[in-house]
Order: structure tokens, then C-alpha cells, then sequence
């Protein structure tokens, strides 16, 4: 089966990133949120990114209206009747992505793949909850999802050759680099990368150095685009902080402990860039 239409539950800083990326791949896009307003939020991000891509002529203004003129949005399940793949991209929660795979597998065609974002919860468990696990596999993207090349293909126990081999493909025609990894807490980048951020927290809780000191030691010392708290902001403190929860109930191993200040933050709702503040300030 060549996928050629995908869902896309969830029009956060993921969902539309994605959506953009399918569509200027030649997909059409069905793009499903709970509110509508959540859909224009997500469509207003979605087309100022393409409008960047434009002016850095990265893309022509052919291909941007193209791409829009293939994705359709939806507060309705049912408007997945006919996709050959659904990603879903939903906020970082088992209990409620549970729901939302379940009410996908109710809407989708029997041989349509699904797909979780997730940034940390097991494949297996999430396989677990629908009838035909086998379709069933983890499609993680990095944020800002149009620049950034690597697409984790997460294989869970149940995960068919088939089903992995057909978004291996699907990848390349995004234009990404995939790396194939096995079904474990934070899969290989966040494993690796969350934990760092959450030094960050703790040199910034200790005074150790101002966050703009951290943030530059890390870019001119270590060669960082950003600097880790720059990021934190970009990837959202809440999702920092779930995954390392998650971490820290999965290994069992207190290293993966949350810096209270990461979760004081996140209890302010200065969740980052998408609320305006993180960290840093912004506009
Ligand atoms: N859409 C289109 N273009 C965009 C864009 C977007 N969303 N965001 C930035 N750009 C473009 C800008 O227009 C600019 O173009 P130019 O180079 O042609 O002038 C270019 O990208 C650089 O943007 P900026 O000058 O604003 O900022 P930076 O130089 O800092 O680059 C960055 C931005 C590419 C995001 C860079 O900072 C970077 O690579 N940061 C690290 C990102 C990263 O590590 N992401 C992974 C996070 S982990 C994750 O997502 C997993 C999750 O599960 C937690």
C-alpha cells in the first residue's frame, strides 16, 4: 500500500508541523483537533512557516499554496474514514492518548497504519490497547519539524515488518533520515537529550551561571545550535518534564529525577515559546 492520505490528530506545535511536512511532500492531510479553535491556531502556524520557507526560498509560492490546498481540517473522527495512515500528536499523556488511538482505530480502514509522536511512552503498552497491534508503531519527529531532518521509527514488540518498512519509505518522501530503534523509555534522542536539559535546570537552580551563561557555554563550548534552556523553551517545559517522569517511573533510577524547578515552572504554565514564557521571555 502507498500511503498517500494521512490524519493527523493533534494541530499543537507537532501536529501542524507534520501536517505541513506531508503536504508539501505531496499527501493530502486531514488534520483533527478537539476544538476548532485549536485547528486555526494550528493552520496560522502552519502557513507562517511555509510563508518563512517562501521568503528564504526554500520552497516557491506554487508549492506553498499547493500544500494547503491539500489539507483539510476536522473536529471529526469520522473524516479519517479514508486515510491510509494516521500519526497522532497529541499532548503528552497516556490515559489521554489511549483514548484518542482508540477512537482512531474506530474511525480508520482496517488496513490503515497508525502512528504515535510520543516523545517517551512505550510503543508496546499503546500497541497493547488496540485490536490489531501489528499496525501499530512510533513515528517521532523533532520540533521545528519542517528543518529538522531525523525521523525516530520506533518498533514495538508487536510491530510488523511491514508496517515499519512502509513509514521507512514514507520518511524518505518527507525528505527525513530515519533511524530504526527498538521500543525503550525516551527511544535514543530524548533518552539523551532530556536528561541534559534537566542538568540545565539544576546549574540554573544551583547559580551556578545566569541562564543566557548556560545557554552560551553550551553553543560556543559544545557546539549547540541552542543552548539547552533556549531548547526547553522550544521543545515545551511540560513535555521536558513528562518525559523525565516518565524516565524516572519506567528505569526505576533516581538520576532521572526532575529539577523542582522545571516543574515550578511548569505549574506557573510558563510552559515556554508557546505560552510566551518559558525561561526566557518572548514576543
Ligand atoms: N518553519 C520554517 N522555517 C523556520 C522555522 C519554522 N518553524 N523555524 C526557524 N526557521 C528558519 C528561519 O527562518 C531561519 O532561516 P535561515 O537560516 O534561512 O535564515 C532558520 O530556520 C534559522 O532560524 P533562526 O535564525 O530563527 O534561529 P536558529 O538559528 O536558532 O535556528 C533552529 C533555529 C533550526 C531551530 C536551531 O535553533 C536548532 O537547530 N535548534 C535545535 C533544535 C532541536 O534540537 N530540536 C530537537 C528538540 S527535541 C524534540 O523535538 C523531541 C521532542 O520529543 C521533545
Amino acid at each position: 500500500m502507498a500511503i498517500e492520505t494521512v490524519g493527523i490528530v493533534g494541530a499543537g506545535t507537532m501536529g501542524n508541523g507534520i501536517a505541513q511536512v506531508a503536504a508539501v511532500s505531496g499527501l493530502k492531510v486531514v488534520m483533527i483537533d478537539l476544538a476548532e479553535a485549536s485547528l486555526v491556531k494550528g493552520m496560522a502556524t502552519l502557513t507562517s512557516s511555509l510563508e518563512r520557507l517562501v521568503a528564504k526560498e526554500k520552497i516557491d509560492a506554487a508549492t506553498r499554496d499547493a500544500a494547503l490546498a491539500r489539507i483539510e481540517t476536522s473536529t471529526d473522527y469520522q473524516h479519517l474514514a479514508n486515510v491510509d495512515l494516521v500519526i497522532e500528536a497529541a499532548t503528552e499523556s497516556t490515559e489521554l492518548k489511549v483514548c484518542i488511538l482508540k477512537q482512531i482505530e474506530a474511525s480508520v480502514r482496517a488496513d490503515a497504519i497508525i502512528a504515535s509522536n510520543t516523545s517517551s511512552i512505550s510503543i508496546t503498552a499503546l500497541a497493547s490497547t488496540l485490536s490489531d497491534a501489528s499496525r501499530f508503531v512510533g513515528m517521532h519527529f523533532f520540533n521545528p519539524v519542517p528543518l529538522m531532518p531525523l525521523v525516530e521509527i520506533i518498533r514495538g514488540l508487536q510491530t510488523s515488518d511491514v508496517t515499519v518498512q512502509e513509514i521507512r519509505e514514507l520518511t524518505s518522501r518527507f525528505g527525513k533520515s530515519p533511524i530504526c530503534v527498538k521500543n525503550a523509555p525516551g527511544f535514543v534522542v530524548n533518552r539523551i537529550l532530556v536528561p541534559m536539559i534537566n542538568e540545565a535546570f539544576f546549574v540554573l537552580t544551583e547559580g551556578v551561571a545566569t541562564a543566557e551563561e548556560i545557554d552560551a557555554g553550551m553553543r560556543l563550548g559544545a557546539n549547540h545550535p541552542i543552548g539547552p534552556l533556549a531548547l526547553a523553551d522550544l521543545v515545551g517545559l511540560d513535555v521536558c518534564l513528562s518525559v523525565l517522569d516518565v524516565f524516572a517511573k519506567d528505569f526505576g533510577d533516581p538520576k532521572y529525577r526532575a529539577c523542582p524547578l522545571l516543574r515550578e515552572l511548569v505549574a506557573a504554565g510558563r510552559l515556554g515559546r508557546k505560552s510566551g514564557q518559558g525561561v526566557y521571555r518572548y514576543e
